[in-house]
């Protein structure tokens, strides 16, 4: 059976609180485990999917995230659109703590993940258009649902993926402003790369969590999870309401 959406949460966010009727999943794919179970179920009364992208008790660190199986699986569950919900920090003064953002451009920064389906002997190569990252109809869609919705989202913004775990140093968040950046993360790839090898639409939704390293008013200002976690809570409020949007939309 189709499934309307399917929804990863990233860090601080390893529910749908208004997921009904939940049926757990864990498809074996080609290339392994996804993260944990994925969560079928109903939300504004549509078949949706969600899947934890760190693990449900947040146990694996973004370069060791199976992100193939975790789009191999949602896809095999008949998931066609996916909206990742990234934990971010804010590099440019639109994407402040709090700010939640529909990126419409990425940079690529890590290193040594998996990053397409051709690794396996014999498969095609595939070199798929990346010039629009995230699927524009379904940034559109997400852009209109904040909208109906009344709550607060930028439009568009140019995401970088970090290695990590570890945060980036100041000359480090230096760099990317000067690159174009405008959020910084650790999970947007390979994992906006991948679905378009797979065909799914694939958009962003990320939840700025904190000021990157030497970004805001406080230079000096250092970063706690317990901050992190904080400021996505409040942020976090006013997904719902987007959700609903998109689905009925
Ligand atoms: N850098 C990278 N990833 C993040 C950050 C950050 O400052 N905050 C939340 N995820």
């Amino acid at each position: 059976m189709t499934i309307e959406l399917a929804v990863i949460g990233g860090t601080g966010v390893y529910a749908l609180g208004e997921l009904a009727d939940v049926e757990s999943h864990q498809p074996a794919t080609p290339y392994g485990a996804p993260s944990g179970p994925i969560r079928v179920g109903t939300y504004a009364g549509k078949r949706v999917a969600f899947l934890a992208r760190h693990g449900e008790g947040h146990s694996l660190p973004p370069h060791k995230i199976n992100y193939r199986a975790n789009l191999a699986a949602l896809q095999a569950l008949g998931a066609r659109r996916v909206l990742a919900l990234n934990t971010v920090g804010g590099i440019s003064e639109r994407f402040g703590p709090r700010v939640l953002a529909c990126p419409d451009q990425l940079i690529d920064y890590t290193w040594g993940r998996i990053a397409t389906l051709c690794e396996e002997p014999g498969s095609e190569v595939l070199h798929v258009d990346f010039g629009e990252p995230y699927t524009p109809s379904l940034r559109r869609a997400v852009v209109a649902a904040a909208v109906r919705a009344g709550v607060g989202l930028v439009d568009g913004g140019c995401y970088g993926a970090t290695q990590g775990p570890r945060l980036e140093t100041r000359a480090e968040i230096a760099r990317m402003r000067r690159d174009g950046c405008d959020l910084v993360g650790m999970t947007g790839m390979p994992e906006a790369g991948l679905a378009r090898e797979l065909g799914l639409d694939y958009a962003s939704l990320a939840i700025v969590a904190n000021w990157a390293a030497g970004a805001g008013p406080d230079v000096d200002e250092v970063i706690t999870l317990q901050d992190v976690l904080d400021n996505v809570a409040v942020a976090m409020a006013g997904v719902p309401g987007i959700l609903r949007a998109l689905l009925a939309g």
